[in-house]
């Protein structure tokens, strides 16, 4: 049972590392709605990876594959989107995602993404720097913030599980468990009787 509204889909977006795709991939579990990755869609497409097609083609080519895929993205109601870090930076793909369902901006301390993304090597605009990728990472979130901002909704992601991203999004957009309902245990405890 779920609280007040009838899920219409939506929009993930926020910094890399921020979970849009974990928290997208679990909301679109509990609620049967369809998981649309962006990146994925992407890399489907092109048939090649995120960081061959910035180093073969570069940034521009990559930016008009995800405008593209975001055209896509939005032609079928009801879908949860996990959006790349850049994505909500370009204001078509802005327009196009907030007139589709709500937008949820995930929002992630630098320190939590540094520490998230230390090993990781599939980002281009974030090649693991140790020490100095912290502060890259604090220049371009000021940069991308007044975007991240036009969000409908924003939910803090440090310190919290995937599964207590989606309960927080869920509850804020009006999908949480209703108020009243009881939650059942394995066994059955908390039944009313
Ligand atoms: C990007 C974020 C990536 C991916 C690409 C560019 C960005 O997605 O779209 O590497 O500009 O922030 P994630 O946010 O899923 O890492």
């Amino acid at each position: 049972m779920t609280g007040g509204r009838t899920f219409r889909g939506l929009v993930l977006i926020g910094f890399m590392g921020s979970g849009k795709t974990s928290a997208g991939r679990e909301i679109s579990r509990r609620m049967g709605a369809e998981f649309l990755d962006l990146d994925d869609r992407i890399e489907h497409h092109a048939g090649m990876r995120v960081r061959e097609i910035f180093a073969t083609r570069g940034e521009a080519a990559f930016r008009e594959m995800e405008r593209e895929a975001i055209r896509e993205a939005v032609s079928v109601a009801g879908r949860v989107i996990a959006t790349g870090g850049g994505a909500f930076q370009n204001e078509e793909n802005r327009r196009l995602l907030k007139r589709y369902a709500p937008v949820v901006f995930l929002e992630v301390t630098p320190g939590e993404v540094a520490s998230r993304l230390s090993e990781d090597r599939t980002r281009p605009l974030l090649p693991g720097r140790g020490i100095m990728e912290e502060r890259e990472i604090v220049n371009m979130m000021d940069t991308r913030r007044p975007a991240y901002e036009q969000a409908d909704l924003t939910v803090r992601t440090d310190g919290c599980t995937v599964s207590q991203v989606a309960d927080q999004v869920l509850e804020r957009i009006g999908c949480g468990p209703a108020p009243n309902s009881v939650l059942q245990g394995p066994e059955g405890e908390g039944t009313p009787g």
